[in-house]
């Protein structure tokens, strides 16, 4: 395998790879190292069905299976389907609304997720140019260049996370059939507390864990303060420098880090401008500083 960093921002290029076959523990140590450096991993030119993606994904974590969602690949809940195309029937295929808006998958929950993993099968085109792109955050980056005194002043404490912030925000956009969460849905998805730095676990760094999506306060702050710290941190976050937008290719399979990036996915096609994507939610359920050693 050829691993092409990308020329600014954070992502790579991982070529001469087939995703199909059997991942041998040291390909396995490799792509996981390569995500912790990179945070974004683009696989071109992949053709995997829905069992073959779970197989590949499910060698990283156990794969999140979301009872509620109706969009999935037929006998495998763990492989979702992300898409705007209805069948005749004027059924919908996928998920339609996915991810727009920055946000980090899973950070609502108390079991964080590794990776997720998204293979591209058809991708919205107007003019010859992709639409849809994926956009990512570099949140080792973030860290990093934070001032010293907010690392100070933040080291140790915990922002409360709730899937209810983004679920509203999504239902507030033209067009959005969600509803409004019932008591039931909140019940399941009770807010939850995340370090706002927490240490990566392949690269032993510290990383920004923060995202606007679901992170509603600090605790331990004075509201107004940490209305403002929250609103500091999103703005120093949002850097151009720490961006990467990912113009998708059919057969691309990207895999990213869900605890070192932030991601958006950018809403300007349209219903007649066809995006297929199977996608695979990876659990931090393993010792990766142990595996990725
Ligand atoms: C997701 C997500 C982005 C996209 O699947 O969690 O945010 O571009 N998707 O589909
Ligand atoms: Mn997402």
């Amino acid at each position: 395998m050829r691993m092409i960093p990308n020329n600014s921002g954070p992502g790579a290029r991982v070529e001469d790879f087939d995703l199909r076959q059997p991942l041998s523990a040291e390909d396995f140590r490799t792509i996981l190292r390569a995500l912790g450096r990179y945070g974004v991993l683009c696989f071109p030119g992949q053709d995997l069905d829905a069992p073959q993606l779970a197989a590949y994904a499910g060698r990283f974590g156990t794969l999140e299976v979301n009872v509620a969602n109706l969009f999935h690949a037929e006998g495998l809940p763990e492989i979702m389907h992300l898409s705007n195309m209805r069948d005749a029937a004027g059924k919908p295929l996928g998920l339609s609304d996915a991810g727009q808006g920055w946000h980090t998958d899973m950070s609502y929950s108390q079991d964080i997720a590794l990776a997720n993993v998204l293979h591209a099968k058809r991708v919205p085109m107007r003019d010859g140019r992709p639409l849809g792109d994926t956009q990512f955050l570099d949140m080792h980056a973030a860290y990093e260049e934070l001032p010293a005194e907010v690392k100070q002043r933040l080291e140790g404490r915990v922002a409360v996370h709730d899937f209810e912030k983004f679920w509203d925000v999504m239902r507030m956009r033209p067009g959005s059939i969600r509803g409004p969460l019932t008591e039931a849905q909140k019940a399941k998805k009770p807010p939850v507390r995340q370090p706002i730095f927490r240490v990566h676990p392949v690269t032993g760094r510290r990383v920004l864990y923060c995202n606007p999506g679901y992170a509603m306060r600090i605790e331990g702050l004075e509201p107004a303060e940490s209305d403002a710290m929250l609103a500091f941190l999103f703005l120093h976050q949002m850097q151009a420098r720490f961006l990467y937008s990912h113009h998708w290719t059919p057969g691309d399979v990207l895999m990213w880090d869900n605890i070192a990036t932030i991601h958006n996915a950018v809403a300007d096609y349209g219903a007649d401008e066809p995006r297929f994507i199977l996608r695979a939610q990876v659990m931090a359920s393993l010792d990766y500083a142990a595996l990725a050693a």
